[in-house]
């Protein structure tokens, strides 16, 4: 069935129809796709992983929502687990990534604010950026093509030049709270912070007091071959914001952050009626815990050597068509040739039976399952040949 009319028209979809999905592999009415795109990073574990089917099924068949007005034991339990495997605190439990995104704005904000500094409010942010579609986070990433239409944005975001750690010196006045930043750019076309500028911001933020926040929406929950982004550059933020993988296809985000940045977060000043339900937090649970067994991450970072070497070897290759490969563990990206649009190939990926994402500056996204072996590294590879090749 092609897209309901009755849908707002916002989304722009490849034509093409799942009836289900078992592993990394997707099934149309008629064939049967490797899935490198993850629903965009969400499906860490694959589809339907036994062991989050047994565990929304046993939650479902117990309980599902109850509010917050209550204590809740599977929030208890898993927020102990998650906070205990990171440089965190407290945990904020909501329903997406821009939500985390908007918790982590509104907790700089408020810590200067019961700091008796309420003229400290305004949050550094990069070019490039992407935080998601409300009205905040619009704001923040300053995105002219997502503002469009939709001004006045909200006040109180300096977005300066990504990379740049001179362009954060210079925008740091007396009114700002923090920096937010995506370590790794994923809308934009995978484009990835070194691990000395991630130091600088560190460095920086200490210096002049601000709180650093990271977005790991897409980048965290084992995308890069760690728990979260922050592992892999060795340097700890104050908070964090993530959603995506982190209940592998139930929505669900999350906020964490350190017991001082969290300071003015108290009783009645934020809220959710979702965020950390028993359902969600069940099925959250059951992809933390497998991606705290032992060789889950080991995994992750074998193959990512495969999957990078493999792509490095068709860009030596096929020079012509695929211009540069970039990345960390499966959050990797090839950037097409100009003379090719990104969407094109993705459609002639998607005939040869491999899924992957566009991004900005014409990259096709590659973000597997991190359940991915070898095999499917090898298929996806002679997929993305036998497609470079249908453009020679
Ligand atoms: C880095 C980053 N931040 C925030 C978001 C927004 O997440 P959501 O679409 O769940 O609101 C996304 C979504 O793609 C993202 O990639």
């Amino acid at each position: 069935m092609t897209t309901s009319t009755k849908l707002l028209p916002v989304h722009k979809r490849f034509d093409i129809t799942f009836s289900h999905g078992e592993g990394v592999y997707l099934y149309s009415k008629d064939k049967k796709y490797l899935d490198f795109g993850a629903g965009i990073a969400v499906n860490a574990l694959g589809h339907c992983h036994p062991k989050m089917v047994e565990a929304i099924t046993n939650q479902a068949n117990k309980l599902w929502h109850v509010s917050n007005i209550y204590n809740i034991n599977e929030l208890n339990n898993y927020a102990e687990k998650l906070v205990d495997n990171t440089f965190a605190d407290y945990a904020f439990f909501c329903n997406s990534g821009a939500e985390s995104i908007e918790c982590a704005i509104k907790m700089m904000r408020r810590y200067f604010y019961t700091h008796n500094q309420p003229h400290k409010y305004r949050i550094i942010t990069f070019t490039g950026a992407f935080h998601g579609r409300t009205m905040a986070t619009i704001s923040a990433a300053a995105k002219k093509k997502y503002l469009e239409g939709f001004e006045p944005a909200l006040p109180g975001f300096d977005n300066v030049e990504y990379g740049n750690i001179e362009a954060v010196r210079n925008a740091i006045d007396e009114n700002t709270a923090g920096i937010l930043i995506e370590p790794i750019q994923g809308e934009e076309g995978i484009k990835v912070s070194t691990k000395e500028f991630i130091s600088q911001l560190r460095e920086l933020a200490t210096e002049k007091g601000l709180l650093l926040a990271f977005d790991e929406v897409q980048c965290g929950m084992g995308r890069l071959g760690h728990l979260f982004a922050y592992e892999y550059y060795g340097v700890k933020p104050d908070i964090i914001s993530t959603a995506k993988a982190i209940a592998g296809g139930f929505p669900l985000g999350a906020c964490l952050a350190t017991k001082e940045a969290a300071s003015g977060m108290t009783l009645g000043v934020h809220g959710t009626t979702y965020g950390g339900n028993p359902l969600a937090m069940a099925v959250a649970e059951s992809v933390l815990d497998v991606m705290l067994e032992a060789e889950f991450m080991n995994n992750v970072n074998q193959v990512a050597k495969e999957l990078k070497s493999g792509l490095q070897d068709l860009e030596m290759k096929y020079f012509d068509i695929i211009k540069e490969v970039r990345g960390v563990g499966l959050m990797l990206g090839i950037r097409i040739d100009d003379k090719i649009e990104n969407t094109e190939f993705v459609k002639k990926l998607i005939e040869n039976g491999l899924l992957t994402i566009p991004a900005g500056d014409n990259v096709v996204r590659i973000l597997p399952p991190l359940i991915i072996t070898s095999k499917h590294v090898n298929e996806a590879l002679d997929k993305i040949e036998k497609s470079v090749l249908a453009f020679r």
